[in-house]
């Protein structure tokens, strides 16, 4: 990754320019660069991260987010429209994951800047619960599989995170060490639907039952599944239940930004008690600039991205998000296969629309280093090395497995000529720090800092 991309064609802006530049020119320049980019992709050979694919969508999104990009939905006063929007978002989630099923609390819901956004506020949520119980110590339990935003936001919000195992096998979290773990400043468990890494589903209802007998919460993290699996569910898949159906269940995840179809920057979050969303509230009531509060850790949000996000759910409707799962589900299903017909390969876990293998005869990042010179872009992933793939609709196109099969045929018999070597790739999530070892800490600051800093007037040493 170039710390000065487009350097050799366009100028590097290192002070703010004295005169503006026509509009013309400006959009010719993002045109130009957002085409070249959308190419990577548009080949369907990119794991995840482009969960649509579908430009005439996007479009739509864009007109909706144009309408209300400039607005702040934080003046409700102005914008009666993001109070629609809103609230709408979050009706049609809590139906999604049957709230209906609720009958002794009231359901709510709060709409996030994704899915970091939603796993934080719930953590917070939990820990000002617990504080009202007492709890002066709150922790948290997750599977290690569970997504680092849980690490940040305990972190961020000062919650112990105590990290279960998963069983190898299944990849699944170890109940028994969860059950041994649980103690009196416990606020709540976590389980997720599905993880990143295998696309493996926790045993929810069982976590259910633990965090019900200690009278605690339990987050389901639906943020990568949550709005697709249901629509699995729908379809036949082998899918467990981990909506509100399941006694125990008392926040869900779901990022509409991802199998939403929605546009970057937004997610849901759903509490089976409206108590506990109201928890993480924060006011200011005595400040001189006028009583101040908002619903999540955010201040000013964008109305554009509500609009955008609420049109996405309407014009898919049920039946749109259960045709594209189904085309997903099925170009996984081809995508796992071919993986299978390899014994040298192998499928961790019960993986659902996304998929994790390894090799227990070669390092896979042979794989991954034979596949990416045909173009594929995957996630890798450690402990042990995997080569991960999201199935989203970009694979759905026509070609796109039976290239993957072929691909992969040919990257195997690479795999074992090579298996002696080192491979050139390695564990990266989201394509970002590449080459990161353990001694991460200044190396981690220098890789942001590359990303942030470079193009200063005068460039740091
Ligand atoms: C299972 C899971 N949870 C949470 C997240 C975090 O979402 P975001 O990157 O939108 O903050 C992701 C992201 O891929 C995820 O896969």
């Amino acid at each position: 990754m170039s710390d000065y991309p487009y350097q050799d064609r366009f100028p590097v802006q290192r002070t703010l320019p004295e005169h503006g530049r026509p509009r013309a020119d400006i959009l010719a320049e993002l045109a130009t660069m957002a085409k070249e980019e959308d190419a990577f992709w548009e080949t369907g050979k990119c794991s995840g991260t482009m969960y649509c694919g579908d430009h005439d969508h996007y479009d739509f999104l864009t007109e909706a987010f144009g309408l209300y990009a400039h607005v702040n939905a934080l003046q409700r006063d102005m914008c009666p429209s993001s109070t629609r929007f809103e609230g709408e978002i979050i009706a049609m989630a809590l139906d999604l994951f049957h709230a209906e099923s609720v009958t002794d609390s009231e359901p709510a819901g709060m709409v996030t800047s994704g899915g970091t956004g939603s796993i934080c506020h719930a953590m917070l949520a939990y820990r000002e619960h617990g504080a009202a119980r007492g709890v002066t110590r709150p922790n948290v339990i997750k599977p290690e599989t569970a997504h680092p935003a849980f690490d940040k936001g305990c972190h961020l919000f000062g919650i112990e995170l105590r990290v279960a195992p998963v069983d190898p096998v299944t990849t699944t979290v170890d109940l028994d060490w969860v059950a041994a773990n649980i103690d009196d400043q416990t606020v709540a468990l976590v389980g997720s639907a599905c993880n990143y890494g295998y696309g493996t589903v926790d045993p929810i209802a069982d976590l259910g039952q633990l965090a019900l007998q200690h009278g605690i919460g339990l987050h389901v993290d639906g943020c990568l599944g949550g709005w697709l699996l249901p629509f699995g569910q729908e379809l036949g898949y082998d899918i467990p239940l981990f909506d509100f159906r399941v006694p125990g269940v008392t926040t869900i995840s779901a990022d509409t930004h991802k199998y939403g179809y929605a546009l970057k920057g937004t997610s849901t979050l759903l509490f089976r008690d409206k108590a506990l969303r109201n928890s993480q509230y924060f006011f200011l009531t005595d400040w001189s600039g006028g009583k101040y509060t908002s619903p999540g850790m955010d201040g000013s949000r964008s109305a554009g991205l509500l609009a955008a996000t609420w049109a996405s759910m309407v014009q898919l409707g049920r039946e749109g998000y259960r045709g594209y799962a189904k085309a997903v589900f099925e170009a996984s299903a081809r995508m796992q296969e071919a993986v299978r017909s390899h014994p040298e390969l192998r499928l961790l876990g019960s993986p659902t629309f996304l998929f994790s293998f390894t090799s227990d005869e070669f390092d896979v990042y042979h794989v991954n280093d034979f596949m990416r010179g045909r173009g594929w872009r995957f996630n890798g992933q450690q402990y042990p090395n995997a080569v991960h793939m999201a199935v989203t609709r970009p694979q759905t196109q026509p070609g796109v497995t039976d290239e993957f099969a072929t691909d992969l045929a040919d990257a195997v018999v690479y795999a074992k000529e090579h298996a002696a070597e080192t491979p050139k790739s390695g564990a990266i999530y989201g394509g970002v720090a590449g080459g990161m070892t353990d001694e991460a800490d200044e190396f981690i600051k220098m890789v942001m800092a590359d990303m942030l800093d470079k193009q200063q007037a005068v460039p740091p040493a």
